[in-house]
C-alpha cells in the first residue's frame, strides 16, 4: 500500500490519499502515518467510512483512547464523543482556539475526527501551527518562556459558567462538579518524538503562568494568544461526509467555526492518550 501525501499549507496540514482507515492497516502504514502526523502536524484522509467501531480500533493503533470527563460518550462506546451542532444550537463545541484536553494531567496527545454529517456551507474547522508560533519568536523570548510553566485547568470550559457547559441542547456536556483540578505543563513543550519546540499555552485553558499571579500573567499570556493565531501559521480544513482530520495536540491549537446557523453538523471524535 503507498500513501500519497499533498501538503495543504506552508506551516502544517498535509492531505494523505491511499488508506483505509476501516482495513485493519499493516504496522508499516501505521507507522508511515504516525510520521506524516508529527511532521505536518496535521493530517487529513477523505472518503472514508468508519463505524464507532472502526474508528476506535483506529484511534488505538496510536495509543489508548481518552474518556471524557465531561463530555459523555457514546452508548456502548465511552471513547468515542459525538460532536454535535443542532439547527436550534446557538453555540458549537471547540468554537475557541485550543488544544485538547490541555487541561488534565497527562494531556490528550492527538484527536481523530470524522465528519458525518455537514452544513451545505460552512463548518470548517481552523488549525494552527504551535511550532510556527515558536520559531517564530526572538531568541530572547525563547529563552524566557523555556524557563516558564502554565496553569491549566477545565474551570472556564466546563465549570457551571463555563461555555461549554452553557446553553447546549445536542451534546451531553457535564458540569464539573465542585474543585476543577489545575495542572502545570511547560510553555514551550519538546515533542518526544521529532525535538522539535511548540508553544503549549492555549486560550480556553491556560489560566496563567505559574508563580505568576493572574494579573501578572495576562499580559504575557495575551501576546501569546495574539501571536499564536496569526494567519501565516494555519491552515483550514473544508469538510467533506467521510472526511477525517487526525491532529497532534502537541504541535497545533485548532478552532470549530460556528459560521452556519440553522444547520446541522455531526461528527464523532477519539482522543488519543499518551501511552
Ligand atoms: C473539537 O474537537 O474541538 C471540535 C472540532 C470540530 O468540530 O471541528
Amino acid at each position: 500500500m503507498s500513501l500519497t501525501i499533498r501538503k495543504v499549507a506552508g506551516a502544517l496540514g498535509a492531505e494523505i490519499s491511499g488508506a483505509d482507515l476501516s482495513a485493519n492497516l499493516p504496522d508499516g502504514v501505521i507507522t508511515q502515518i504516525r510520521a506524516a502526523l508529527v511532521e505536518h502536524q496535521v493530517i487529513f484522509f477523505r472518503d472514508q467510512s468508519l463505524s464507532p467501531e472502526d474508528q476506535v480500533a483506529f484511534g488505538r493503533r496510536f495509543g489508548p483512547l481518552n474518556i471524557h470527563p465531561y463530555v459523555r460518550g457514546m452508548d456502548g462506546h465511552p471513547e468515542v464523543m459525538e460532536i454535535i451542532k443542532e439547527p436550534a444550537d446557538r453555540t458549537n463545541f471547540g468554537g475557541g482556539w485550543h488544544s485538547d484536553t490541555s487541561f488534565l494531567e497527562r494531556p490528550a496527545i492527538g484527536s481523530i475526527l470524522y465528519a458525518l454529517e455537514l452544513p451545505e456551507w460552512g463548518g470548517d474547522t481552523l488549525f494552527s501551527s504551535q511550532v510556527a508560533a515558536y520559531e517564530a519568536l526572538s531568541p530572547g523570548l525563547k529563552a524566557t518562556l523555556e524557563s516558564l510553566s502554565a496553569v491549566h485547568s477545565a474551570g472556564q470550559e466546563y465549570s457551571p459558567q463555563g461555555h461549554s457547559a452553557q446553553k447546549r441542547t445536542s451534546m451531553s456536556v457535564a458540569e464539573a462538579e465542585g474543585a476543577v483540578g489545575e495542572f502545570i505543563h511547560p510553555v514551550v513543550l519538546v515533542h518526544p518524538e521529532s525535538g522539535r519546540k511548540a508553544l503549549y499555552v492555549n486560550p480556553a485553558f491556560t489560566l496563567r503562568i505559574e508563580g505568576w499571579t493572574k494579573r501578572e500573567s495576562r499580559p504575557l499570556l495575551d501576546f501569546l494568544f495574539e501571536h499564536c493565531r496569526y494567519e501565516g501559521y494555519t491552515c483550514r480544513f473544508n469538510w467533506r461526509p467521510g472526511s477525517v482530520a487526525f491532529w497532534d495536540n502537541r504541535q497545533v491549537w485548532h478552532f470549530a467555526l460556528n459560521d452556519y446557523p440553522g444547520q446541522r453538523r455531526y461528527m464523532r471524535r477519539v482522543t488519543v492518550d499518551p501511552a
